[in-house]
């Protein structure tokens, strides 16, 4: 046995999953069917696992027994030594039968859990393995019922019931082995479920709550009701992405070397400012601040920060990069536009990107243009740059 082994359960469930769906009429075994993108059977088996450690028996429909196995083991985890796969009879009661004989040895409780009851919570296995260590033969979750109840003859009413007398039975329904096996043991008429029977050998059956989700998929509109309410429980609510929109603008008669896009640009006139002056780099960092909802370059990286003073583009972004990401967002990727007559970007293009793209970890794209003569622009006097931020929440 390896040292991460899990211990042997003292529970078995026993999930019979061999009917054949006649009234839900799908076109396949019940517990085959799908309700999303998974079967009744894998939605059984996922709640199944998430409750107390035990064996799990499936009982399967004969020519099923292969399908079955694929779904135990893609849900069964840490826990997929404990699954098996039998296949099931002719009723429910050979069914439950059949797994019995598959329960290994030291297994001291038995639960039967029905497939279809596929959205079932792993706490009313909880609560059912709880009541039947605290001493009880026999365990069943039950629900009051709503519905005032009638005994009928045919077409007549013979008698009204009091309904807070009344319970409606689910399942898992739990026993003590020894008590399951001898009730099956000396089983003669066929009942619709355990309690009925092991109650019918002579034992006491305790009650606990049942659950609203443990409601048993027989017809299509129970289906319905299973899918309506994963659709609610699992869909996540999609974050959406968020734009931000960046600008910047220098003046050429800086000191020194010209640097743009996060290059140096020997030969070429320098710009202006509280740093090197990179109006592309400048527009990224408040294109993305923008879409982050991080304010702007002013209040991240403003005169007050001395050890911005001569920075070049890279120190920059890679800061916003941390900061956008401290705030819950990944960078998807920055677009980016230099309005100037020199330098000529185009021979620089893919430089210029790989440099940018790697200071912020996603794409950047730059694009240049000229304007025609007109503006700060086309008289050479300084740069305008442009860009578009997308940032994508991460997922909690
Ligand atoms: N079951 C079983 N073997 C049978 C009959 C039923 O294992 N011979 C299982 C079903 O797979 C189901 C549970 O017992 O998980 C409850 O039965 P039910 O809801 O009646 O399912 P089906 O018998 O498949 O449906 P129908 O009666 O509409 O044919
Ligand atoms: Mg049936």
């Amino acid at each position: 046995m390896s040292s991460d082994a899990l211990p042997t359960p003292h529970v078995a469930v026993i999930v019979v999953a061999a009917g054949s769906g006649t009234r839900l009429a799908a076109g396949a075994p019940k517990a085959f069917v799908g309700i999303d993108a998974h079967s009744i059977l894998h939605h059984a088996l996922e709640r199944v696992f998430a409750g107390p450690l035990a064996q799990v028996v499936i009982v399967a429909p004969p020519e099923r027994l292969g399908d079955a196995l694929t779904e135990a083991h893609a849900v069964a985890g840490r826990r997929h030594d404990l699954v098996g796969v039998v296949p099931g009879g002719d009723t429910r009661q050979e069914s439950v039968a059949a797994g019995l004989r598959a329960v290994w040895p030291g297994v001291q409780y038995v639960l039967v859990h029905d497939a279809a009851r596929a959205l079932t919570p792993p706490a009313v296995f909880t609560r059912v393995v709880a009541a039947l260590e605290a001493g009880n033969d026999a365990a069943l979750p039950v629900m009051p019922v709503v519905d005032t109840v009638k005994r009928v003859d045919a077409a007549r009413v013979v008698a009204a019931l009091d309904r807070s007398e009344l319970a409606a039975a689910q399942t898992p329904q739990g026993f003590r082995r020894a008590v399951l096996d001898a009730a099956y043991a000396t089983a003669e008429a066929d009942h619709t479920d355990d309690a009925a029977l092991v109650q019918s050998a002579g034992h006491e059956v305790a009650t606990v709550p049942g659950d609203d989700l443990a409601f048993k998929i027989t017809t299509s509109a129970d289906l319905d009701r299973a899918r309506a309410l994963l659709a609610v429980a699992v869909t996540p609510v999609v974050p959406l992405p968020r734009v931000g929109v960046g600008t910047d603008v220098h003046a050429f008669g800086g000191d020194g070397a010209l640097w743009l896009a996060g290059l140096e640009w020997p030969g070429e006139k320098a710009l202006s400012g509280h740093s090197d002056g990179d109006a592309v780099a400048h527009a990224i960092v408040d294109a993305l601040l923008a879409a982050a909802g991080l304010g702007d370059i002013g209040t991240r990286f403003g005169t007050d920060q001395p050890e911005y003073a001569g920075a070049h583009a890279v120190a920059f972004l890679e800061r916003t990069r941390e900061l956008v990401t401290a705030a819950g967002f990944a960078i998807g990727n920055v677009s980016v536009q230099v309005q100037s007559n020199r330098p000529k970007l185009a021979p620089r293009r893919g430089e210029a990107e790989a440099a940018l793209t790697a200071a912020l970890g996603a794409p950047v794209t730059v694009s240049a243009t000229t304007t025609d003569g007109l503006g700060f622009t086309g008289t050479g006097d300084g740069v305008a740059a442009f860009a578009v931020a997308l940032v994508v929440p991460r997922p909690a």
